[in-house]
């Protein structure tokens, strides 16, 4: 049953129908309004412009199926063509042509039969173009309401800043239709480009972009260089930079004496006199606005040689302190001191003065030694001391530096004096209970054959001669017949032993 009645609405719902071919018309382009579904036994087409088929002036224009000819109506424009089938082709499509439009098919029983059929036209975009209503803006005091021209309906738009779409803002503000963005308190980072981009369903277009101009600044000026100072007979050099639109112009003045309105302040042959603070001013004639930034100028004389003076330049290891003095009648200067050609290291034993011109050494070592120099220096020149030579005399067999701090070195030398003790108590209690108390003994235990003298001026007058001497005297009870190296017995017996210093 149900396929039954499926089969017989078939024939009813195959109406006759218009399709507009496209249905978006755009002007000055052709338009097809094609005829679906049309009955058979045909007598003629009828074509209105309108909604109304009685109304003949309406008439485009008559197709007649046996004598297929046309004949035209009032409303005969001249771009009309219909075909065999009932399809009307319009060409060239203005605005007038907006509208409904009728098809009136008769049959051979002059059966008649009505459908309209509509489109739209839409106007091909003209390239749209940017006004401003301020040609000038200032930052953070103006606003600026951009337009998109022409106003043409139907037509969407749609802005472009820096080729992306408009970022969030406050600042930012669209009208309804979107053809104005309004800008308030303009920054210096909103000058674009713009782009105002439009379409409609049958074309698209965009502006050409559009740049604010935005005047503001200046910033505070920067002056180069950061840290100016000059020789005496050099030409000072100071550059003023500012941020500004249109650029800054610049005035120069020192402790409130107008010196040159340029950018790059230059005097030549300054001397100590031009020391002093420079003020830079940077005055924007579009804001109206000033900014000041001062630099101070240090001009100094080039420095003279200075010299090294030791209170020795010969010292034994170990001894102290030595003081090395760097003179100078420079001032405002620096002071470095050079050993063997490298910046000098400070080790504990070191110290300088506040300013360094005194380096003192204590106690001094062998690697010490060498040549020291002292250099000047201030921002322009600089200049080094004559080779100060250092001679440091020590015992090469002994230890160089063992880089201990001197407590430890301390408790060295009180281990090494106590155990020394130790051991010659001992043996001395050996051999005197062995030989039943001989004579004088000494045991040396000098590395040099010529430092075995027991004299303290012959030791220290010897160059390589570093050792220390500690003695222990025991005074033995026994009145025993002395070596020969002893030229009388005495009751008391002294042992030499030697403490090495670490
Ligand atoms: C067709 O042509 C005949 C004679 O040529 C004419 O009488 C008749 O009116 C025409 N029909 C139409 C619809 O124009
Ligand atoms: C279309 O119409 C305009 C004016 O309405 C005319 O200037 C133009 O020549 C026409 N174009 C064609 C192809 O007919
Ligand atoms: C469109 O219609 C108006 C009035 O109806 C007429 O003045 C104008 O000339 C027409 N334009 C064209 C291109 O036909
Ligand atoms: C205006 O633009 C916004 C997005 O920028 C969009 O959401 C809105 O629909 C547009 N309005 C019109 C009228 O085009
Ligand atoms: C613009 O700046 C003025 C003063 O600087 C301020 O009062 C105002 O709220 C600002 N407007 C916007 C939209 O930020
Ligand atoms: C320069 O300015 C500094 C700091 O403002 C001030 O201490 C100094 O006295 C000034 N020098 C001169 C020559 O005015
Ligand atoms: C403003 O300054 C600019 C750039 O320094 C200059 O070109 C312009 O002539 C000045 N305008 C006026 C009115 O002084
Ligand atoms: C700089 O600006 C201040 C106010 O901001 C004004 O008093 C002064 O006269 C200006 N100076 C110059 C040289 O324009
Ligand atoms: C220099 O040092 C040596 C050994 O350290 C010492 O004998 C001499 O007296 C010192 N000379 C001066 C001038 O200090
Ligand atoms: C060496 O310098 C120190 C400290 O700077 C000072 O106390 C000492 O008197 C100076 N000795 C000599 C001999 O100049
Ligand atoms: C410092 O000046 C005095 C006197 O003017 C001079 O004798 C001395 O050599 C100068 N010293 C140096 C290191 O230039
Ligand atoms: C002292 O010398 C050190 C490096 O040895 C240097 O860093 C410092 O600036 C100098 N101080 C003075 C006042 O010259």
């Amino acid at each position: 049953l149900v396929s039954l009645l499926l089969s017989w609405s078939l024939p009813i719902s195959a109406q006759a129908a218009i399709e507009s071919v496209p249905s978006n018309v755009a002007e000055g382009s052709n338009v097809l309004l094609l005829v679906h579904n049309v009955p058979p036994d045909l007598h003629a087409y009828n074509w209105y412009n309108g909604g109304d088929a009685k109304d003949p002036s309406l008439r485009i224009l008559t197709y007649s199926i046996q004598n297929q000819t046309t004949s035209t109506g009032p409303a005969y424009s001249g771009r009309e063509t219909v075909y065999n089938n009932g399809s009307l082709m319009i060409q060239n499509i203005t605005q007038n042509d907006t509208g409904i439009y009728t098809l009136q098919i008769v049959k051979q029983s002059y059966e008649v039969e009505t459908v309209t059929g509509q489109f739209r036209i839409y106007p091909f975009l003209p390239k749209p173009s940017i006004t401003s209503n301020n040609s000038n803006p200032v930052e953070d005091q103006n606003s600026v309401a951009l337009t998109c021209n022409p106003e043409t309906q139907s037509t969407t738009y749609q802005w472009l800043r820096n080729g992306q779409s408009l970022p969030e803002s406050g600042r930012l503000e669209l009208s309804l239709d979107n053809r104005t963005l309004t800008i308030h308190n303009v920054t210096r980072n909103d000058k674009g480009p713009y782009e105002c981009a439009t379409w409609n369903p049958v074309s698209a277009n965009r502006s050409d972009p559009f740049t604010l101009n935005i005047s503001y600044g200046p910033d505070t000026p920067i002056i180069l260089p950061s840290a100016p100072h000059y020789l005496v007979g050099a030409t000072l050099s100071l550059s003023c930079q500012a941020a500004s639109n249109p650029p800054a112009q610049y005035f120069w003045s020192i402790s409130g004496r107008y010196l040159q309105s340029t950018q790059v302040l230059s005097v030549p042959n300054i001397n100590m006199s031009d020391n002093g603070n420079y003020t830079c001013l940077a005055y924007n004639n579009a804001t109206g606005r000033n900014r000041t930034t001062v630099k101070t100028v240090t001009v100094s004389e080039s420095l003279t040689k200075p010299s090294i003076h030791g209170n020795n330049s010969t010292v034994t290891e170990n001894e102290g302190p030595l003081n090395l003095t760097c003179l100078t009648n420079d001032t405002g200067i620096s002071i470095q001191w050079i050993h063997n050609g490298q910046s000098l290291q400070l080790t504990e034993r070191m110290a300088l003065t506040q300013d360094n011109s005194t380096l003192t050494i204590n106690p001094v070592r062998r690697e010490d030694a060498g040549a020291y120099q002292c250099e000047v220096s201030n921002p322009v020149s600089h200049n080094r001391s004559d080779l100060f030579r250092l001679t440091v005399n020590y015992d090469p067999s002994a230890p160089g530096s063992s880089g201990l701090s001197g407590g430890a070195i301390a408790g060295i030398v009180i281990g090494v004096l106590a155990g020394v003790a130790l051991i010659g108590g001992l043996v001395y209690f050996l051999y005197v209970r062995k030989t039943g108390g001989a004579g004088d003994q000494r045991e040396h235990t000098e590395p040099k054959a010529s430092a075995s003298k027991h004299s303290q001026d012959a030791c220290t007058a010897n160059k390589i001669n570093e050792t220390t001497y500690s003695s222990l005297n025991f005074n033995g009870q026994q009145p025993k017949i002395s070596t020969s190296a002893s030229p009388s017995p005495t009751a008391t017996e002294t042992i030499y032993t030697e403490v090495k210093k670490e």
